[in-house]
């Protein structure tokens, strides 16, 4: 049995693998530039993060109705099952599909269709975070969360992701103001191929509760201090780092630097279908290549939860504490 763990940053739109996107190509009449799954997967080489982010809105264009999105969410929670994840608070990129003319209806209701039986089909909880992406416009990030009005109720929180560096948070302070008066929760990537200021900026800007990546934030030993201080969680991707280049290898990997320096990091699978591993191919990554011992695999489990967006006084929280705590390894 696996180590049970709280996935926090996957983006669903990460987890197209190339069956499936072939798959759903076919049935919706797209027509992809790669004649095989073969010759798709031999893509996946990537020299930084724009490289990757092409693919992945390039890839996006055979999701086009409701039950595509559907079928998207089962086929990651059944895998996310079976590598011992119990709870799943997953991004989408609403304009990546409003922009090719897929009404964010079509999006919330297909993936709502999927996480409403995943507790009872596959014993995941899910929350659901809306993404604003930070290379559009602070106009277009306003326009997203009105259109979301309507669903407020499926939606946990809002995040900012897509391409950091020149486009800082600070640029999207107004949505976050009027996220925050609508009662949402507020994460941003920062500090991935940005620099530790815009983790600062995060947190003083934008009021951000956890910080997706973060890596970056080791460049300033002040910043550590206080995201230390304030028990600020840092949702780290390491085999997605290493796909992107943020990192030389998985040997090189800050992760057991930055457990020691106390601070609050959980392991995630970022985009999984792209990065060559779900969250629980992460966690033995990491324990391979950095030597991580059975007592921080337990740490990175429990903090997994502690900074999730479960309420404290919700049973599952506490359910869930109890399994890593009674883990055998
Ligand atoms: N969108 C999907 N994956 C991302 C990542 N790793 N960084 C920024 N935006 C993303
Ligand atoms: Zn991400």
């Amino acid at each position: 049995m696996p180590l049970p763990k709280a996935e926090l940053h996957l983006h669903i739109e990460g987890t197209l693998e190339p069956e499936l996107a072939f798959a759903l190509a076919a049935r919706n009449g797209v027509t992809l530039p790669y004649a095989d799954t073969e010759e798709l997967r031999a893509a996946y080489r990537f020299g930084d993060l724009q490289s990757f982010l092409d693919l992945y809105y390039a890839l996006m264009a055979v999701l086009r109705t409701p039950e595509d999105f559907t079928a998207l969410a089962d086929a990651y929670l059944e895998r996310a099952a079976a590598q011992g994840v119990r709870h799943a608070e997953i991004f989408f990129d609403p304009q990546a599909h409003t922009a090719r003319g897929v009404p964010f209806a079509a999006v919330i209701e297909g993936l709502g269709a999927s996480l409403d039986r995943s507790e009872e089909r596959y014993g995941i909880s899910t929350r659901l975070i809306m993404c604003f992406l930070r290379d559009e416009s602070a106009e277009s990030a306003l326009a997203t969360l009105e259109s979301a009005r309507p669903y407020l109720d499926r939606i946990t929180g809002v995040g900012l992701d897509s391409a950091e560096a020149g486009n800082p948070p600070a640029k999207f302070r107004a949505v976050y103001e009027e996220a925050a008066r609508l009662g949402l929760r507020r994460v941003a990537h920062a500090g991935e191929e940005g620099p530790a200021a815009y983790v600062r900026e995060a947190l003083d800007v934008l009021g951000v509760e956890r910080i997706d990546h973060g890596l970056r934030c080791m460049e300033d030993p002040e910043l550590v201090a206080r995201l230390v201080r304030e028990r600020i969680p840092l949702t780290l991707c390491p085999l997605s780092n290493v796909r992107l280049r943020v990192v030389d290898t998985l040997a090189d990997h800050p992760l057991p630097a930055m457990l020691d320096a106390g601070l609050m990091v959980t392991v995630n699978s970022d985009d999984p279908a792209y990065f060559g591993g779900y969250a629980g191919d992460n966690y033995d990554a990491v324990r391979e290549a950095l030597s991580l011992g059975p007592e921080q695999l337990r740490t990175l489990a429990r903090q997994s939860f502690e900074a999730s967006f479960l309420e404290d006084d919700e049973p599952r929280r506490a359910r869930y504490l109890a399994e890593v705590e009674a883990y055998a390894f």
